[in-house]
């Protein structure tokens, strides 16, 4: 019997996949840890803009994640960088226009991805971004590839910040979806791609509980086979 007691789980997609709300309900259901990366790109984003920081200025910027302290509570769902509750800032517009190019630095993403693995030192996590599969954990058990198609995904997220009282147009979110599609496809440093052992999962068609059912059952299989 393997003394391993679960398995790393890795998703990549783009943005408005449903990887979020996929991967938290998948943790939930697994009681794994929930990380969403893209938070913490966010982070570094809001506060570059809060303090006036350009993307040519990238040892600054590295010496401010340095300083970060990432807390994620409520398995995922919340985000405390040095006991600040960034949850909402982060997904303000203005930090969803410009997170694609600061994301773009590499000496703040070898950072990024440090914290990342930090996280997932012990298994038992379901970790998603964009260089999950490719990057951070390259030899994790199981590696998805969240897709939908962009109308698809554009109402998703306007749903989801309307919810989060985010007034926005539809048209204004597929236009940042596509951008961000686009510079996070196509960026040097690890670009969001699918590897040959990923699963692709196209949820334009899906519910959540299949999304999630999906997944859970390829990870059970897994984890059963280490196991025993
Ligand atoms: O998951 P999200 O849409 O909240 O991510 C916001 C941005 O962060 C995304 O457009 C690119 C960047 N990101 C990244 O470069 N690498 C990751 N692993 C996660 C997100």
């Amino acid at each position: 019997m393997s003394s391993r007691k679960g398995i790393i789980i890795a998703i990549d997609g783009p943005a408005g996949s449903g990887k979020s709300t996929t991967a938290k309900l998948l943790a939930d259901k697994l009681d794994y840890i929930y990380i969403d990366t893209g938070a913490m790109y966010r982070t570094m984003t809001y506060f570059a803009l809060q303090k006036n920081i350009q993307l040519e200025q990238s040892a600054e910027l590295v010496r401010i994640v340095e300083g970060m302290d990432f807390q994620f509570i409520k398995n995922g769902e919340e985000l405390l960088v040095n006991g600040e509750n960034v949850s909402s800032a982060i997904r303000s517009p203005e930090v969803s226009k410009k997170v694609s190019d600061y994301s773009k630095i590499v000496e703040v993403r070898k950072l990024l991805v440090q914290k990342q693995r930090e996280f997932g030192r012990n298994g038992m996590i379901v970790m998603e971004g964009r260089d999950i599969t490719t990057t951070v954990f390259p030899d994790a058990d199981l590696k998805i590839f969240l897709t939908a198609e962009i109308d698809v995904r554009a109402y998703r997220r306007m749903i989801e910040l309307k919810e989060k009282g985010v007034e926005i147009e539809i048209d204004d979110v597929k236009l940042n979806l596509e951008s961000r599609d686009r510079i996070d496809s196509s960026r040097e440093a690890s670009p969001l791609m699918i590897t040959n052992d990923s699963i692709i999962i196209d949820t334009t068609r899906m519910s959540i509980d299949e999304q999630v059912n999906a997944i859970y059952d390829k990870a059970k299989s897994i984890i059963e086979k280490i196991e025993n």
